[in-house]
């Protein structure tokens, strides 16, 4: 863990119709939570809501606007059945699309199983914060974090304005 991590605030939003009522335990939820925690990151936020799209969109400008949180996390609602709309949220609520993001999770996540490429997963930026939706289950939300967690801190810094060299390495 970086000592810069201990700096930026994190919040998990689960996307599940079946989980805002009670009825699914939020293992993916819980998951990410724990990963984040344990990477250094602060827990501000944590919320299961259902799959609507204006109680998806309300529920990221609150997160972002009013609570100013660095870093959401998204999972569910990503991928190709009638209810799934976090993408479409998304689209209404993300200021700078940050597609390499979502390319690089379903690029690695294809070579886990081909099911990967009916996420419709979004990565972006409002203000200060980075958005980035993980598909629904557990084994595709962890995945799929594993893909994104070594550039989290730098992404954070660089859209905070930070000027440290892109050139160093490891992240
Ligand atoms: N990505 C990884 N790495 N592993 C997986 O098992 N499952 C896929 C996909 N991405 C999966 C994955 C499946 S089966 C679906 S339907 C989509 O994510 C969308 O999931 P969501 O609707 O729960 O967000």
């Amino acid at each position: 863990m970086s000592a810069d991590q201990n700096k930026y605030s994190f919040a998990v939003l689960t996307l599940s119709d079946k989980g805002s009522r009670g009825e699914r335990e939020d293992t993916s939820g819980a998951y990410i939570k724990e990963k984040l925690n344990a990477g250094g990151y602060r827990l501000l936020a944590y919320n299961i809501i259902p799959d609507q799209k204006q109680v998806i969109i309300d529920a990221l400008l609150d997160l972002t606007d009013r609570q100013k949180i660095d870093l959401v996390i998204t999972t569910g609602g990503t991928g190709v059945s009638p209810t799934d709309i976090t993408p479409e949220a998304m689209m209404e609520v993300v200021e700078r699309e940050i597609p390499g993001m979502a390319e690089a999770m379903r690029a690695a996540s294809m070579l886990i199983t081909p099911r990967a490429m009916l996420s419709r997963g979004k990565a972006g930026i409002r203000g200060e914060s980075l958005i980035i939706n993980l598909p629904g289950s557990l084994k595709a939300a962890r995945e799929n974090l594993d893909v994104v967690l070594p550039v989290l801190n730098h992404a954070l810094e660089k859209i905070k304005g930070g000027t440290g060299d892109c050139g160093q390495h490891p992240l």
